[in-house]
């Protein structure tokens, strides 16, 4: 049994919370589980806005038919084609054969790739309208946030955008869906780590949609992942424009790998000197330990980022190797990279991690510190002048 949630008198949030998925996308750690979103509006005509993951979908269907009783579904529309929200799609169209699937250009194949289906569909174009009796949908092409065929929905009587994986968040939600309901910050830095790394390579097509839907009076966002926002639009619009502008604040994350902690110990003597010299937001991550998931969501948030990394078998190790990549993969800009290495008999990690910082065009503070065997007195003192001169750097730009 379940109690219908209500966004406004025609239109319901019947979306599922999945809190045994281990990893998003097979990848990315839910140690609070996600929601999976979806809408209905009961109009003269039905429509059904994204489903869940095929895993949920018990729970989603129990939810569904407590709001639309026997009424059939006439219009299923697919935001977006990830498995997350389409994988009930197929189904959908079993248990409502007449339902008319509705998509974009891009999302038309993609149904008859995952699911077969060929017939029954309808495309709709940028600014495209449908009529249900009482609420009217409007279509707006948002590729690649996520993928290509992404577009969002505004429905035009309530103000209400249904705004495909935008403005989601991993995290379940636990009772509260609205922002309103909760203390919204608990779910700010979940919000960054999905944006960061679901969406995060794709920042300029963000702005581009951003633009675009800057012309829409929006009075709710009703986003596929995370609490639906109603009260904080102005705050997560604000929240998208920096990430996917790449504007970060004052602060250093320190990303190290250390088998037998020589490297460890240059990062802890560089970040003694970064807080000395002022920097108040200082985190540090052992990339063996910390999902680079993490590690890359404040590297989001903060402007300065040291690497370190000790030489492993002629290469970076592993595991900053692996990190490395994402942020060359994502494309992450404007950063003040420090540079850090160790290594036992030949050394290559600080020219691995410089050209890191040269591909992504990143300003590389002078002087990286490369040590033989463990941190000695002069490499420990340019340690402490690479902090400082780090440091500087970013209070300079305070102003
Ligand atoms: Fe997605
Ligand atoms: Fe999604």
């Amino acid at each position: 049994m379940y109690q219908p949630v209500q966004l406004s008198e025609d239109i319901f949030y019947v979306g599922v919370n999945d809190r045994r998925t281990e990893l998003f996308e097979n990848m990315w750690p839910l140690p609070r589980g996600v929601a999976y979103n979806s809408y209905v509006i009961k109009d003269e005509k039905i429509a059904l806005l994204d489903t869940v993951e095929i895993g949920q979908v018990e729970k989603f269907l129990k939810k569904l038919q407590s709001v639309i009783g026997d009424r059939p579904i006439d219009y299923l529309i697919v935001n977006h084609m990830e498995p997350d929200h389409a994988g009930s799609v197929n189904l959908i169209r079993q248990l409502y054969p007449d339902v008319k699937i509705v998509g974009n250009k891009k999302t038309l194949p993609m149904i008859e790739g995952f699911f077969e289906i060929t017939d029954n569909l309808m495309e709709v174009k940028e600014g495209d309208e449908l009529d249900l009796g009482k609420h009217k949908l409007q279509f707006y092409l948002a590729p690649m946030v996520h993928w290509p065929e992404t577009m969002v929905t505004y429905e035009e009587t309530q103000k209400i955008l249904f705004s495909a994986d935008a403005f989601g968040s991993f995290g379940t939600l636990d009772g509260s869906i609205f922002d309103d309901e909760m203390d919204f910050s608990y779910f700010h830095d979940e919000m960054r780590r999905y944006y960061s790394n679901i969406v995060g390579k794709y920042g300029s097509p963000v702005q581009k949609a951003l633009k675009k839907l800057s012309g829409l009076d929006i009075k709710m966002i009703a986003s596929t992942h995370g609490p639906i926002i109603r009260s904080h639009i102005e705050e997560v619009i604000g929240m998208y424009d920096d990430w996917s502008s790449f504007k970060t604040g004052e602060g250093v994350v320190i990303a190290f790998a250390s088998m037998y902690g020589n490297t460890e110990e240059m990062a802890e003597v560089t970040a003694r000197a970064i807080a000395e010299a002022g920097i108040k937001e200082i985190r540090m991550y052992d990339v063996s330990k910390t999902h680079s998931s993490y590690i890359i969501s404040d590297i989001f948030k903060y402007k300065g980022l040291v690497l370190a990394s000790p030489t492993y078998s002629n290469e970076l190790h592993p595991n900053m190797e692996a990190l490395a990549n994402k942020l060359k993969h994502m494309g992450v800009k404007d950063h003040c990279l420090g540079i850090l290495g160790s290594y036992t008999w030949a050394g290559t990690s600080v020219k691995r991690l410089t050209e890191l910082g040269e591909a992504l065009k990143w300003e590389i503070i002078e002087n990286s510190v490369e040590e033989k065997h463990t941190l000695k007195k002069q490499k420990y003192e340019e340690c402490r002048r690479l902090g400082k001169a780090l440091a500087e750097k970013l209070i300079a730009e305070r102003n």
